[in-house]
């Protein structure tokens, strides 16, 4: 690929200049009078409004209502350096897009007060390249470098609200007067507009809200993560039937597989994916994955699809890479199966956030105590937490978004607090044996085993939104046997 000739910096803030390259030390002017011109009209008409463009307005609602009399600005954030002149593929930050249902990269949303009340809510994006300035071709964020944008027009066709050029948005935050919050770590240009203008504390108050404004999710998202968890099943199939490949490689094969999975029904994983073989199972987050693949061990793979909108499924599945779980991986299967069926059950509306995690734990201080590995009695080891030297993570979190969603909510409003319909979570119970654990047997030394499944509460109950991954050992050899036929 060659030089691209200019920053995105360029695009916001400075005037279009030529960045050095080598082959091509000018522009003539003949070239640039040609590059002006010769392009169809592509401008779109009559666009229906994105799916969750009635839900993002609801959320923006909300915060309006929180925040009367404030200017309120949330950034989607820019792209970041991976290596001198290459970045790290755009990801909108979590708060914009739950606002908006937007993605564009460099966009903010501005909440601004209105006199009698309420806020008028607006998109800066960036719009199309300019064909005059020769930014179309010369920028590095020109479209014809990146490819075509949406027109302001366009955006307010899909977004249901007004959309303004983002190169405007800073000059326009700096001359704004009255009280502001901006979502911090997302855009440092935008928060250097307004440097003198907010503080700290105040707009932690704005992370927090607009975290817990997630806690509950609408319909439309709970849509999403399901298809997120469909996507996730298919990816965990797809390893399935290439474990002989693995073996033959490693865990890389395994990360690879899933990869093209989330890359073709969705925008990318929705983390790190954890394909952590044989004793590499007992490392909580083992995502360097380039471990051998050997017959006999356990599996453990922690990976979920990210959807194109941008929500993530969060899956554990712990598999026999040879298809049959030994007597001791299977003992150890079913401690954690059993806990996490305990835990699932106590996912309801009304209970307790709580609850979940000390019903599966109580399960796994029960085993512990029962194989000899902890001196009872259970109350004893739950009292002091024993039983975290063999389970060392909580039972789960909250989902959504973020793999780990919600997570500048209040203790109040999220450990603390009492299920309601429409929270999403993870019950994800584990126990793993370090490979040099001189406390227990040396025939349980090396085995991981983690079971996690993405959890909605219901009106009545909870629904597992990645039950089409069977859990229960017999289960999951019967399924392993099919998919390698
Ligand atoms: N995949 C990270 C977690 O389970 O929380
Ligand atoms: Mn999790
Ligand atoms: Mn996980």
């Amino acid at each position: 690929m060659a030089e691209a000739q200019d920053t995105q910096d360029a695009v916001q803030d400075k005037p279009i200049k030529q960045r050095k390259n080598r082959l091509y030390p000018a522009v003539s002017e003949e070239l640039a009078a040609v590059m002006k011109s010769g392009w169809a009209d592509t401008e779109r008409h009559g666009l229906d409004p994105i799916e969750q463009a009635p839900y993002a307005a609801a959320r923006r609602a909300a915060l309006s209502a929180r925040f009367p009399g404030e200017r309120i600005v949330v950034p989607a954030g820019r792209l970041r350096t991976r290596s001198n002149d290459t970045e790290y593929p755009f990801r909108a930050s979590t708060e914009y897009v739950h606002l908006t249902g937007d993605q564009t990269q460099n966009a903010v949303l501005v909440l601004e007060p209105l006199a009698d009340g309420g806020h008028r809510a607006t998109a800066y994006l960036l719009p199309r390249s300019d064909r005059e300035n020769g930014e179309f071709w010369l920028d590095g964020q020109g479209e014809l470098w990146v490819g075509r944008r949406s027109s302001l027009a366009e955006g307010e066709q899909l977004l249901g609200l007004p959309c303004k050029d983002v190169r405007k948005v800073a000059d326009e935050l700096r001359a704004a007067t009255g009280p502001v919050r901006v979502v911090r770590g997302h855009d440092e240009s935008v928060e250097a507009a307004l440097a003198d203008k907010v503080t700290a504390e105040r707009d932690t108050e704005l992370k927090i809200f607009l975290s817990e404004l997630r806690l509950i999710k609408d319909a439309y998202e709970i849509g999403e993560l399901q298809k997120a968890c469909d996507s996730t099943a298919r990816g965990f199939e797809d390893v399935v039937k290439v474990l002989d490949k693995a073996e033959a490689t490693s865990e890389r094969w395994i990360e690879g597989t899933f990869f093209l999975r989330a890359r073709v029904e969705g925008n990318d994983i929705g983390y790190s994916s954890i394909c952590a073989a044989g004793p590499h199972a007992t490392t909580l987050h083992w995502v360097r994955n380039d471990g051998p693949v050997r017959p006999g061990e356990l599996l453990l793979l922690d990976a979920g699809v990210e959807t194109t909108t941008l929500y993530t499924a969060d899956v554990t599945r712990t598999l026999p890479i040879d298809g049959r779980f030994s007597p001791l991986q299977r003992k150890i299967y079913d401690a954690v199966y059993d806990a996490q069926e305990a835990g699932i059950a106590a996912v309801k509306p009304g209970a307790a956030y709580r609850d979940f995690h000390e019903a599966a734990q109580r399960v796994l201080a029960e085993r512990l105590v029962e194989w000899g590995l902890l001196d009872g009695p259970v109350e004893r080891v739950l009292e002091l937490a024993l039983q975290r030297r063999w389970t060392l993570h909580g039972t789960g979190h909250m989902l959504g978004l973020d793999v780990h969603d919600c997570a500048q909510a209040r203790t109040e409003s999220y450990v603390d607090c009492t299920l309601e319909p429409g929270m999403v979570l993870t019950v994800e119970p584990g126990l793993y044996f370090q490979p040099d654990d001189l406390t227990v047997p040396a025939e349980y030394r090396g085995i991981g085993v983690r079971i996690e499944d993405d959890i909605v509460v219901t009106d009545d109950g909870a629904r597992n939104l990645s039950g089409g991954l069977p859990r229960q050992a017999d289960e999951v050899e019967a399924w392993m046997a099919a998919l390698r036929g």
